[in-house]
């Protein structure tokens, strides 16, 4: 939990310089310290997304990826290359970086909102479904339900009357659908 409050400070932190200085430094008043602060396209080969973020906070947002993604570096690395462009996931990540930037800039007036760890929460790829049971049925403040739960035969019952009553569905016979003849015959 500490440790999971930690990557958090540390991202709005790193996330709201990286934004700063990709605003092309607006809002750094204090020229002297510009001038002291190596970016990231000076001091690293490959950088083209972080080309303004300071130096210095490249590795803290790496370590905060990889833990958003619940990964190790060389999921997007080849290990002790990090230049390299050879792993697809390493090009998403810059997407994804520019997509989450813009996402932020666009809604929510700049402040740091959505994180890679918003969707990805520790995982490489994001759940779109959300888990049923986990949240749906859980009682404000989890409390358990005073009501019981209802019977396997209630709930077949319920699903009868959804799908039109039990009179319409013993009415119903299911048949096979006849082949329809193509619209365009086919030449010999
Ligand atoms: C989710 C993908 C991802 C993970 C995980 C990741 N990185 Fe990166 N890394 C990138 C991307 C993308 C860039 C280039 C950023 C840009 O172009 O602005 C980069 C750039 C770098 C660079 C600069 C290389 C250069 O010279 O251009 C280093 C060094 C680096 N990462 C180290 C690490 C280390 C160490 C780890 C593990 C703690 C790590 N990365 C985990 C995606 C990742
Ligand atoms: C708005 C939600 C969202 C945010 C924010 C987001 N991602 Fe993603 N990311 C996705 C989705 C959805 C996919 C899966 C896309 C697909 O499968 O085509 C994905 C895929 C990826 C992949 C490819 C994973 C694989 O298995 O190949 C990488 C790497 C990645 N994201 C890195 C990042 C990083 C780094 C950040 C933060 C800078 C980030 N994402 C922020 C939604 C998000």
């Amino acid at each position: 939990m500490k440790q999971e409050i930690k990557i958090v400070v540390l991202f709005i932190f790193v996330c709201g310089s990286a934004f700063v200085f990709t605003r092309g430094g607006q809002m750094q008043t204090n020229q002297t310290a510009k001038a002291q602060t190596k970016t990231a396209a000076e001091v690293y080969k490959n950088i083209q997304v972080l080309k303004d973020t300071p130096a210095e906070q490249i590795m803290p947002m790496m370590d905060i990826m990889s833990a958003s993604l619940g990964v190790k570096c060389s999921f997007c690395h080849v290990q002790d290359q990090w230049e390299k462009d050879d792993k697809e996931e390493k090009k998403t990540a810059r997407q994804m970086v520019t997509m989450t930037l813009a996402l932020n800039k666009q809604n929510f007036n700049g402040r740091l909102e959505v994180s890679c760890a918003t969707c990805h929460n520790g995982r490489p790829h994001p759940a779109t479904p959300i888990s049923l049971g986990e949240n749906l049925f859980k009682r404000p403040n989890n409390q358990p339900s005073k009501e019981p739960m209802p019977t396997v035969d209630q709930i077949l019952d319920k699903y009868t009357i959804g799908l039109g009553g039990k009179d319409a569905l013993e009415k119903f016979k299911p048949e096979r659908l006849k082949p329809r003849k193509p619209l365009i015959k086919n030449s010999p």
